[in-house]
């Protein structure tokens, strides 16, 4: 039998990486090779993200460029999977019919079957739990792994496409996770970052038959002696409970790091947006947090332009930020999405919500500039987890997350070191051993 390729590109967020991991599992254990030529590949799979208009529009302009490629390669089939498979399905079959099959975030299961049986070209079931029944867990990075444990969200902000796209939420039994990170860590993974889109509203079966919650299951994972970091993200601020605040001053291996989005600093807006929290409530997370850990450091989303926001709202958001200091976050124009309840709005011109995102931006890279040039001079740990681009160099990130680089002749690939922090951008550290 002539051997079989599997070309895959993931878009959109880390949940999408894992899933598109979980897919060349599947294929991997059908004999297939991975590679980065598509002109090669038997099966190429577009796992796409829905959660903004760009995002789509690059999947189609990619389908665009492969079925110039397909012309020349009448064997290869083309998937188009995640969260526009989803929300588009019969849509991108009759916009592009050189798509082979369509298949959601929570059926991607069943791809092996549906391209060796050809079976039907469509599948967007939630079929969460027989999904993870029928996976294939294999690592697949040197020293830190993302695992989903769980899955969608019943939150409904009014912009937000994650609840019809990856449906209901989720959580997958602690023993089951357990097994997982087990089988990550004796490949040499140090870290298990866990994923899930409303990660800290996890509620999974305990090893007790109970519904358990994250700190919970965070503890049973520490408790796997080469397991030496676990990170969890996206969480929400309506389920940052004391449990999970306690844990990051009780467990060690638990990183001093918290992701949590607000998406607004103004109560109007985040009233408008159903986030079912206030800024005051944030507020109070960041203290409790802070008591607890004092070197916390602390990330976000923003959305700026949303319908109706004014001045006086952009300005609340920027007082917000400088009040909580971020060590980093993430910030995106409001951008209407099919299917959501805010998506017939969008009444803040373009200029306005350009000049919006690039003021929030500019503090927000300072507040982060500020933040890694403190580290100056100073020991931090740090685990090294891949190869830089120049000879002798590598790449990890240190308790708080920042990205940092040596350059060295001994091998520091998935050592945890303390190193001395010798220069900083906003972006970057360097560090010496
Ligand atoms: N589950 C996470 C993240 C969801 S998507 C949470 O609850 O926060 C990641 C980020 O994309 C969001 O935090 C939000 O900032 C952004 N986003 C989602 N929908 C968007 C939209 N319609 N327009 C612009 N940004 C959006
Ligand atoms: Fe989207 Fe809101 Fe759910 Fe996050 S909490 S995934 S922003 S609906
Ligand atoms: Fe995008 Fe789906 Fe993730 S819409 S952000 S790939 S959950």
């Amino acid at each position: 039998m002539t051997q079989k390729f599997i070309y895959i590109k993931s878009y959109g967020c880390q949940m999408n990486v894992y899933d598109s991991n979980r897919i060349k599992d599947l294929f991997f254990d059908k004999g297939y090779k991975l590679t980065d030529d598509i002109s090669k590949a038997n099966l190429t799979v577009l796992n796409t993200c829905h959660i903004r208009e760009k995002a789509v529009e690059k999947v189609y302009s990619d389908i665009g460029r492969i079925n110039k490629i397909k012309k020349n390669n009448e064997n290869m089939k083309l998937v188009v999977a995640g969260c526009v498979a989803q929300a588009e399905g019969i849509e991108i079959k009759k916009r592009s019919p050189s798509v082979d099959f369509v298949v959601g975030p929570q059926s991607y299961h069943k791809l092996p079957d549906m391209i060796h049986n050809h079976k039907n070209p469509i599948n967007s079931d939630f079929l969460q739990n027989e999904k993870f029944k029928n996976l294939i867990f294999n690592s697949s990075k040197i020293s830190s792994e993302f695992l989903s444990i769980q899955e969608g969200c019943d939150k409904f902000c009014s912009f937000c496409v994650v609840p019809y796209t990856r449906g209901p939420e989720f959580s997958r039994p602690v023993t089951d996770i357990l097994i997982e990170a087990k089988k990550y860590v004796s490949k040499g993974v140090k870290e298990i970052i866990l994923l899930g889109q409303n990660v800290n509203a996890y509620h999974g079966i305990g090893l007790d038959g109970k519904s358990r919650d994250l700190s919970y299951l965070i503890n049973k994972i520490s408790e796997i002696e080469d397991v030496k970091r676990i990170r969890y993200m996206t969480s929400h601020p309506i389920d940052m409970k004391d449990a999970l605040i306690n844990a990051h001053a009780e467990n060690s291996k638990l990183m001093p790091f918290l992701h949590l989005p607000i998406q607004s600093g103004s109560n109007t807006i985040l009233k408008k947006m159903n986030r079912k929290h206030t800024v005051e409530d944030y507020l109070k997370i960041v203290d409790k947090i802070r008591n607890v850990r004092p070197d916390i450091a602390m990330s976000s989303d923003f959305i700026v332009g949303y319908p109706d926001e004014t001045d006086k709202d952009f300005e609340n958001t920027m007082k917000f930020i400088e009040k909580v200091k971020f060590v980093i976050a993430y910030s995106f124009i409001y951008s209407p999405r099919p299917g959501t309840p805010a998506q017939h709005k969008d009444n803040i011109e373009k200029p306005i919500k350009k000049a919006r995102l690039s003021a929030l931006q500019s503090l927000l890279n300072h507040q982060q500039y500020l933040y890694n040039k403190s580290f100056l001079n100073k020991k931090v740990e740090v685990l090294f987890e891949k190869k830089g681009r120049q000879d002798n160099q590598f790449i990890g990130r240190t308790i708080y997350n920042q990205s940092t680089f040596i350059n060295s002749k001994e091998k520091l690939l998935n050592k945890i070191l303390k190193v001395k922090i010798t220069n900083s951008t906003n972006f970057a550290l360097e560090c010496q051993v």
